[in-house]
């Protein structure tokens, strides 16, 4: 495994899904893990994750919100003194076929998935260029490239998420700072457990490893990219889907 031991790493939507198996990796791999989200269920997932010795903190974060991301910013550089690694997670889904989208499902997914990126990379930032270090991680999407039914808007704001990560890339190298994305594919989470089985089972068909993706999987993914060890590896999108290939 990777080692990111004492590191300080913010993890937003780290509640719950896909957040919390990054949330317990970078814990295992040694970090000191701050567990951003607007559920109070944060509160269980760092509870649960600390009990096992691990040094994680929930700090009840909306990060659509500069005021609630700055407060929290200014929480950990009172305590630690800098940040590390960022992993932007938190995303939310608003799906219905285009025609029948209303402008708030438009606006809500927009509003999550990419605002908060301003809002949070924005706060963060500035103490990454003065440490001279930085790792920064974002969640795109499989369906970014492939689109998929009722997602116009989702898909289009993953999208986004790899055109920023390209272009923040380019100008924040030269102060040892790296921006990339992971496109997860199909993972286990809260979300994929409420569809019927049926369903599961046909999607589980049409990926090569012949599975569905966990938490954990996707926790290694971004543990890479997060590692000094992955220095050289700046502006990508590291699809992560058991090789179902993106068009
Ligand atoms: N699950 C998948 O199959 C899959 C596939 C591709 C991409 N993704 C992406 O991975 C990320 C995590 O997905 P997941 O399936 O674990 O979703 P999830 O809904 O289980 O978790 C997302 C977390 O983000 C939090 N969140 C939402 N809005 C927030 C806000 N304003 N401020 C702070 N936190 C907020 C939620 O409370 C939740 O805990 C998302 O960005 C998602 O788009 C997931």
């Amino acid at each position: 495994m990777f080692r990111i031991d004492g590191q300080v790493a913010i993890i937003t939507g780290g509640a719950r899904g896909i957040g919390a198996g990054v949330c317990e990796v970078f814990c295992k791999a040694g970090a000191k893990v701050y567990l951003w989200d607007i559920l109070d269920q944060g509160q269980e997932t760092a509870e649960r994750i600390a009990a096992e010795g691990h040094n994680i903190s929930y700090q009840k974060v909306d990060v659509t919100s500069k005021s609630s991301v700055e407060q929290a910013v200014q929480e950990i550089i009172d305590k630690e003194e800098r940040i590390d690694i960022l992993i932007n997670n938190a995303g939310v889904i608003r799906d219905r076929s285009f025609m029948k989208m209303t402008e708030d499902e438009w606006n809500m997914v927009m509003n999550v998935n990419v605002n908060s990126l301003y809002v949070v990379t924005k706060a963060v930032l500035p103490y990454m260029i003065k440490g001279g270090y930085g790792r920064i991680v974002s969640a795109s999407s499989v369906n970014s490239v492939n689109g998929a039914f009722g997602q116009t808007n989702y898909a289009a704001s993953k999208a986004a998420i790899s055109g920023f990560t390209r272009s923040l890339a380019r100008e924040v190298g030269k102060h040892g700072i790296t921006a990339n994305a992971v496109a997860p594919g199909f993972i286990r989470t809260d979300m994929t457990d409420s569809m019927p089985e049926e369903v599961i089972q046909a999607g589980i068909r049409a990926i090569p490893v012949k599975r569905i993706g966990t938490p954990e999987d996707m926790g290694y993914a971004y543990l890479y990219l997060a590692s000094k060890e992955a220095g050289f590896i700046s502006g990508i999108t590291l699809h992560a889907n058991g090789g179902v290939l993106p068009l």
